[in-house]
């Protein structure tokens, strides 16, 4: 997985007001999907690397300016990418809100932020991102952990933390990290170490953050912020796994030693004991498959009909059973649904993959062109004027 350390940063993806610029993005992409490699975004709504135009903005203007920037890249990027690192860098050290442009925009920036790119593209996991934020009882890391169980408490989108895990410019490997990470993923949020360097590559500190990442069933991921010490923003402290000559250093041995030790499934023991908000106990399995009868009753594994608004339910007497054998069972397809509707379903996790398996029977036209439909999931157009 790939980061853009600068590209995709709101001064160089909309240069001008609302003209964007997704160039040095796209090469960064390019080359990552073409590798194999998944991509994060980074990042939509901060108080620095503001273009010019937008440093000087306040109130309302610069609110609609921070919603039509996070629209404009998150359609460009819309379903490309694994995750946005919406919001970087809100708190102070102290847990209160960093004073920004932004911030003066009013409190709920944050929030608004997250339900505009919840909007813009529903199938990308939406991240806050901050630094010093890996020890568990710091104020600043309790107070995005508290912001994350409002937002959790009130449907505010958001799937997921970002730690920077910058243990350069004096900061070190906390004992607590593991509680920490802990912390975060019993809120109901993925966690992710996303910018990590280490001052002089300190070997103990990479293994640790790495077993700590390990063992948390939560923490999905580990981006070192840059690959040389040549090209690492403190590359005076030497933080990364890789010399300036591109060599692996002791600290790459480290890391993925810990690595390669890490049981294939692992089983997490929780480093504290769990207080999942009311949120996530709520939510069942969204792995968990629900097939639906469309106009009929519960039949084998499928549910009677439910979940619909819109549309009439409709009983036909074709006994299919001669050409359909097996799944789904023959009678699923003596009833239907009909007109224009929606099916709602429940439970699913936000920002997580679903498959939808549409069954479709024609048992009333007679000819190609009598019945021609859109099939749109959560507001994308999935099948266009098709006719089975
Ligand atoms: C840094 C980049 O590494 C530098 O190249 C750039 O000059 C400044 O920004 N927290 C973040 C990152 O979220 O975007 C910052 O990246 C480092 C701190």
């Amino acid at each position: 997985m790939v980061t853009a350390e600068n590209e995709m940063k709101p001064d160089a993806t909309e240069p001008n007001q609302n003209q964007f610029n997704f160039t040095a993005g796209d090469q960064i992409y390019n080359w990552a999907v073409g590798k194999g490699m998944k991509v994060r975004g980074h990042t939509l709504a901060w108080h620095s690397q503001q273009p010019t135009w937008m440093q000087n903005m306040t109130g309302t203007t610069l609110r609609n300016a921070m919603i039509n920037h996070i629209n404009g890249v998150m359609a460009h990027y819309k379903g490309k990418l694994y995750a946005w690192d919406v919001v970087n860098e809100a708190f102070n050290e102290d847990g209160s809100r960093r004073q920004s442009n932004l911030q003066g925009t009013g409190n709920d920036w944050i929030e608004v932020a997250f339900k505009t790119a919840r909007a813009a593209d529903p199938n990308v996991k939406l991240c806050h991102n901050d630094y010093n934020i890996e020890n568990a009882t710091y104020a600043k890391t309790v107070a995005v952990l508290n912001m994350i169980k409002d937002f959790k408490s009130r449907g505010v989108p958001i799937d997921c933390v970002g730690l920077q895990t910058h243990f350069t410019g004096g900061s070190s490997l906390p004992s607590n990290f593991q509680t920490t990470l802990q912390n975060f993923a019993n809120a109901g949020v993925d966690v992710a170490l996303t910018e990590v360097d280490v001052t002089n590559a300190s070997t103990t500190q990479y293994a640790g953050l790495t077993q700590a990442c390990v063992n948390v069933a939560r923490c999905v991921g580990i981006t070192v912020w840059g690959v040389r010490h040549s090209d690492s923003w403190p590359s005076n402290e030497s933080p990364l796994l890789f010399d300036g000559s591109g060599n692996k250093k002791a600290a790459y041995t480290s890391v993925l030693n810990v690595l390669n030790s890490a049981p294939t499934n692992p089983t997490p023991t929780p480093a504290g004991t769990p207080t999942p908000t009311p949120a996530v106990t709520s939510t069942p399995n969204s792995a968990t498959t629900l097939s639906i009868n469309s106009g009929g009753s519960a039949s084998g594994s499928f549910t009677a009909d439910q979940y619909f608004s819109g549309g009439t339910a409709y009983t036909n007497t074709v006994d299919e059973s001669p050409i359909i054998s097996n799944v789904p069972p023959a009678a699923i397809f003596q009833s239907e649904r009909y007109g224009a509707f929606t099916y709602t379903i429940p439970n699913r996790t936000a920002g997580s993959s679903q498959t939808v398996t549409l069954h479709f029977d024609e048992t009333y036209v007679t000819a190609a062109g009598q019945r021609v439909f859109n099939v749109t999931i959560n507001g994308t157009t999935a099948l266009s004027s098709f006719d089975i």
